[in-house]
């Protein structure tokens, strides 16, 4: 069980949640909803403990699991030794064991505290952490030969199960996690759901995936309105109940104050005559009858469009023979395509089949877009006459450096810009007045990919590459995301999950199955058909 009492945050004049008292009940699944900047992220930092809240207290189970939204932060480990970091303590005590061991002279001290660290290390299970992390890694279908692996060489799909062996690494009785579809294919997300629908212990999920949380969640809580609510049921039973309450709430509203516009229209008129008492009367009435201001919902949708400067040769890219691969893994083998100008091609397939590899080889002679260290191993990559090329990455960490303001992140890329067209971009996209200052270390997972937006928008490129640019996005910005690749007169390589959005946006499908990548120029709907009769 998870008790919140009195809990509150705000930053600057931005209130998050307001005295907030909930308790979480084991065997419940809850999904924690709210649009991108709603404070979920946070709640849940307030919940494992990791933030404190500036009011009110929280108390939580001994153990508690925990998945962040940011899945790329362990890519510089070893798998298993991810699996292991699930349980803090006792990875401490490990590396500072084996920092001490690998000294080349031990002082009285070291000999000490290497005393106290196998103290912990035993207390914590450290002397079977290895064969319980491969347990649960093999239980999660992650196979041995990965077990020694950098994160960094997983795909995403595989990470998102290493980093839940994390959160179940010595059996937590909460499991708490942010966003955990993000990256995931279908079918991964079908077995992530059966999976959590098994948890004993108390689950909080967050997502902006409306039927992941519909078939996993028995319980809805949702920030808006600056608090929040919990509903029974999963999202579509929240939206519903949160509306009736709404309409309820607005309508006795309107009702009080229509009462009170006939109140005072009667003091008005009576009250420098001989009717005074039942002025008096009226007028205690007025008060008792004020009507509560709603606090304004934090649903809101951005502006979103991408323009160009001016259009590209006609032939955008063409490229023969491109070949990369890993090791031993080759991951593409052999692939060539001309696209035309405004052509709007879809990479799809299931997870760890190359589409960002794919990306990335056809970026990888562009300077500031290459990723370093990244070499094709075979084919040739012509990019159209006058290509200027949009990039926006599956992995955001990095690309948005910390220490600055959003304002000026977004200016560098066109110092030539004036203050007014940044802030106008930055208001198209919900970062309106004081929330264009905020530093850029501060942003959401949302928040983050709207500011790619805006660079986007910024820089009018008359190529788009988006690699998974849905994830982390809320509802009302994939909407208007939608609509602008629609309307966008450029070039657009989309690599993406969301079967909505390829549906309505591709014009020709490149589709990655069993190491090959089938090129069919029509739209989704056109391509199932094709292939579904060919089967
Ligand atoms: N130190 C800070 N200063 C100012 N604002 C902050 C700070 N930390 C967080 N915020 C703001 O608090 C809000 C809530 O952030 P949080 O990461 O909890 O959102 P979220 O609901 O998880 O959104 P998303 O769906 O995009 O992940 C955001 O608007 C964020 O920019
Ligand atoms: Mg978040």
């Amino acid at each position: 069980m998870i008790s919140v009492s009195n809990v509150s945050m705000r930053y600057g004049a931005k209130i998050l949640f307001d005295d907030v008292t909930i308790t979480f009940t084991p065997g419940r699944r809850y999904g924690l909803t709210g649009p991108n900047g709603a404070g979920k992220s946070t709640f849940m930092k307030i919940l494992s403990g990791e933030l404190d809240a500036q009011k009110g207290t929280v108390v939580r189970p001994k153990k508690v699991g925990i998945l962040r939204q940011d899945q790329f932060a362990f890519d510089a480990y070893r798998v298993i030794d991810t699996v292991i970091m699930g349980n803090k303590g006792l990875w401490a005590a490990l590396e500072e064991r084996d920092a001490i061991y690998s000294k080349a002279e031990l002082t009285d001290e070291d000999g000490m505290r290497l005393g106290e660290l196998e103290g912990i290390v035993g207390e914590e299970d450290g002397y079977t952490a290895e064969s319980d992390a491969a347990v649960l890694l093999q239980g999660l279908d992650i196979p041995d030969e990965l077990h020694e692996r950098r994160m960094g060489e997983l795909q995403g799909g595989q990470k998102v199960r290493v980093l839940l062996a994390q959160a179940l690494f010595g059996n937590p009785q909460a499991l708490l996690l942010d966003e955990p579809t993000n990256y995931l294919d279908l079918d991964s997300i079908h077995w992530l759901q059966d999976f959590l629908s098994r948890f004993e212990g108390t689950l909080i999920t967050i997502s902006h995936d409306r039927h992941f949380l519909n078939s996993v969640t028995t319980h809805t809580a949702d920030i808006d309105y600056e608090t929040i609510i919990t509903y029974t049921g999963g999202y579509d039973d929240m939206v519903l109940a949160k509306t009736q309450i709404r309409s309820r709430l607005e309508a006795e509203n309107a009702q009080r104050e229509k009462k009170i516009a006939q109140l005072n229209e009667f003091i008005a008129r009576f009250a420098a005559g001989t009717r005074s008492s039942q002025v008096t009367s009226r007028k205690k009435e007025v008060e008792r009858l004020q009507t509560t201001e709603l606090a304004r919902s934090n649903i809101q949708r951005p502006y979103i469009r991408f323009e160009m400067i001016r259009p590209s040769g006609k032939t955008a890219l063409e490229f023969e023979g491109v070949r990369k691969s890993y090791g031993e893994l080759t991951v593409i083998d052999g692939f060539s395509a001309n696209v035309m100008r405004g052509e709007k091609v879809a990479l799809m397939g299931r997870n760890a089949q190359g589409k960002t590899t794919l990306v990335k080889s056809l970026l990888s002679g562009i300077p500031d877009l290459a990723e370093q260290g990244f070499t094709l191993d075979a084919g040739t990559i012509k990019w159209g006459h006058e290509a200027q090329i949009g990039y926006f990455p599956q992995d955001h960490t990095g690309v948005i450096e910390p220490g600055l303001t959003v304002a000026d992140w977004l200016h560098q890329w066109d110092p030539k810009a004036t203050k007014e067209d940044i802030r106008g971009i930055l208001g198209q996209m919900l970062f309106r007045g004081e929330e264009g200052l905020k530093p850029t270390a501060a942003l959401s997972g949302g928040e983050a990919a709207r500011l790619l937006f805006c660079k986007l928008m910024l820089q009018k490129p008359n190529v788009l590459i988006f690699d998974e640019p849905t994830n982390h996005l809320d509802l009302e910005s994939i909407n208007a995301l939608n609509i602008s690749l629609q309307r966008y007169e450029g070039t657009v390589l989309l690599v993406s999950h969301d079967h909505d959005l390829i549906d309505e946006v591709a014009t020709r499908i490149w589709h990655f199955e069993n190491g090959a990548i089938d090129d069919f120029k029509g739209p989704y709907e056109e391509y199932i058909a094709a292939t579904s009769a060919a089967r």
